[in-house]
């Protein structure tokens, strides 16, 4: 199985359609998060990364550069592609894209049960923050 990240820039192209098409599934369809909260405004602009396996779009990442922080948010792997490692892969490409552009601090605002999963990629929990949007629990880690 081949899995490989795209980095994308700028607005209109196939590839950011795919991006957003994997987003409407699985944030909108699967977790009932409103399109709007989805649709924040950010991703004109942004840099996107889409997950590629053989050669089909299977998931998606974001960067948006804020006050030195790269913020890393839509994070979404396929229902049937999950468990293979690809969200590791995104995280990572999304963060050596920030590196790329001298950038050293990440943060990100996950579902409090993905703690593990980026403690294990090196995020630390930031105790002062909570948050809940369309019945989610969030909190903000960074490294
Ligand atoms: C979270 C998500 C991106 C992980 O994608 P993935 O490709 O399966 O992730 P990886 O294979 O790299 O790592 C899997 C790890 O994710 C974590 N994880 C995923 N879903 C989880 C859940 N519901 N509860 C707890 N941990 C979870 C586990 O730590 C798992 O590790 P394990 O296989 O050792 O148990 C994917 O499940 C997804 O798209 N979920 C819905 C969208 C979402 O919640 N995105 C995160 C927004 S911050």
């Amino acid at each position: 199985m081949s899995f490989e990240t795209v980095i994308l820039e700028g607005s209109v192209s196939q590839d950011l359609k795919n991006v957003l098409d994997i987003r409407k599934k699985v944030f909108t369809l699967e977790q009932g998060i409103p399109s709007a909260v989805d649709d924040d405004g950010y991703d004109n602009g942004a840099i996107h990364v889409l997950g590629v396996c053989n050669g089909q779009p299977v998931a998606s990442g974001r960067l948006v550069i804020n006050n030195n922080f790269g913020v890393l948010a839509r994070i979404a792997v396929l229902p049937d592609y999950r468990g293979k490692g690809f969200a590791e892969h995104i995280v990572k490409a999304l963060e050596n894209e920030g590196r790329r552009r001298n950038l050293n601090s990440f943060e990100l605002y996950p579902h409090i049960y993905l703690e593990k999963f980026y403690s294990n990629l090196g995020y630390q929990v930031d105790p002062k923050y909570k948050n809940n949007v369309a019945g989610y629990d969030l909190i903000r880690m960074f490294k």
